[in-house]
């Protein structure tokens, strides 16, 4: 039987080609050239400047406690160490939890911050900047854990190397086993730390992110019209100049919401997808291997997944016009399904593209509490 090739039949197989094929060479790319390198950075474990850690709260009553106890377990001279907790309007106790904590913990120095109105997470830490007097400043969640008490040191062993201006961790997903998410993880941290080895990864974590006082201050603090206060930050760090970096040896974890996961991840898609949009206004600042980093993962988060989704749809259009090119690939895109690395990229695509659209109604710089 012959079978012939319309156009849209290839428009379709090119599409998908692009959109699956980008980004795997750029995985194996990384993997393959990047990951094992040295990082050619001065690490200096004897560096212990002053440094504030900063847990922003809302309603956290459930997890400070367990939060300040594993501040408290790290390795990290504590005549060196401060913890700003700022919480924004709490109604379950927070603060009180906070304060009680203080007072049996007197050997740490310990400020709590509290806002009279919740203004969201952003504006929270940068009313809490004001007080931390740390050279470094480390933002935390409160439903992340650093389990391993050398975290801390780790961390700011990097910024013995005056060229490194911010650092953040792998993630590594905690409690109940949430398949999905475990192996969206796994391709993420190659990629994060495979573009820190080039030079700077524009995506940070909240659950762990360091930064330099001073860049902070010279950036004007942390972005108010952006969710992703992380990543944001770090990519304006790297602009100027400094490595902005995921090292393959700080890994935090983080819970995952009991309900309501496809919210979350389609809000935390948001955020990025704000960053992303808003970073393009200065690529042309960036330094330059930093600036192909920055353009090839706006592309990922603002262009790709449309691809996608142009491709399904005209192959459905041609599926259902009985093309028998377009049958074969709805149902090969179909039987991919069954592998779970498959599943994985084709949800997280169809995340930032329900989050671009929801961008446009709401941006959610304040967002619903999950449950974890
Ligand atoms: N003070 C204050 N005020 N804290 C807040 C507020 C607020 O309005 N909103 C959230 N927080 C605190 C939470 O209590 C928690 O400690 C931390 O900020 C992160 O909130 P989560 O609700 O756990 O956010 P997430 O894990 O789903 O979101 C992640 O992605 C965001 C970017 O998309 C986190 O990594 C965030 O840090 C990150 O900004
Ligand atoms: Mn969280």
């Amino acid at each position: 039987m012959y079978i012939s090739l319309t156009p849209c039949d290839f428009v379709v197989i090119v599409l998908s080609l692009v959109h699956f094929g980008v980004p795997a060479l750029y995985y194996l790319c990384l993997r393959l050239f990047w990951l094992g390198r040295p990082w050619g950075l001065r690490r200096d474990y004897t560096y212990t400047p002053r440094v504030s850690v900063m847990v922003p709260t809302y309603n956290e009553a459930h997890l400070i406690e367990k939060k300040l106890d594993d501040l408290y377990m790290q390795d990290y001279p504590r005549e060196s160490l401060e913890i700003v907790v700022v919480d924004s309007a709490s109604t379950d106790g927070t603060p009180d939890i906070v304060r009680d904590w203080s007072h049996i913990h007197g050997d740490v120095t310990i400020k709590l911050v509290t806002e009279s109105e919740r203004r969201g997470k952003s504006c929270a830490l940068n009313l809490g900047l004001r007080h931390a007097t740390g050279e470094i400043v480390i933002i935390t969640d409160a439903d992340s854990l650093w389990r391993d008490p050398s975290t801390l040191r780790k961390v700011v062993s990097y910024f013995g190397d005056p060229n490194v201006g911010a650092v953040s961790c792998i993630k590594v997903p905690a409690g109940e086993l949430c398949d999905i998410e475990r192996c969206y993880r796994q391709y993420y941290n190659v990629i994060r730390v495979g573009e820190s080895k080039i030079h700077s990864t524009p995506i940070f974590h909240g659950e762990l992110a360091a930064f330099r006082r001073f860049l902070l201050e010279k950036i004007g603090g942390f972005p108010t019209d952006v969710g992703a206060d992380d990543s944001h930050t770090a990519t304006k760090i790297a602009l100027l100049g400094y490595r902005s970096i995921i090292p393959e040896d700080v890994v935090v974890s983080e819970l995952i919401p009991k309900y309501g996961y496809v919210h979350w991840r389609v809000r935390r898609a948001q955020h990025l997808v704000q960053h992303f949009l808003k970073t393009l206004r200065y690529v042309k600042y960036a330094p330059k291997k930093f600036r192909e980093i920055l353009l090839v993962e706006a592309y990922f988060h603002l262009v790709n997944p449309w691809l996608l989704l142009t491709a399904l749809l005209l192959d459905v259009y041609l599926a259902a016009l009985q093309s028998v090119i377009g049958l074969i690939l709805l149902v090969l895109y179909l039987l991919a399904h069954l592998n779970k690395t498959f599943r994985t990229w084709t949800l997280s695509q169809y995340y930032l593209i329900i989050a671009a659209l929801r961008n446009l109604l709401n941006p959610e710089l304040v967002w619903e509490k999950q449950v974890k």
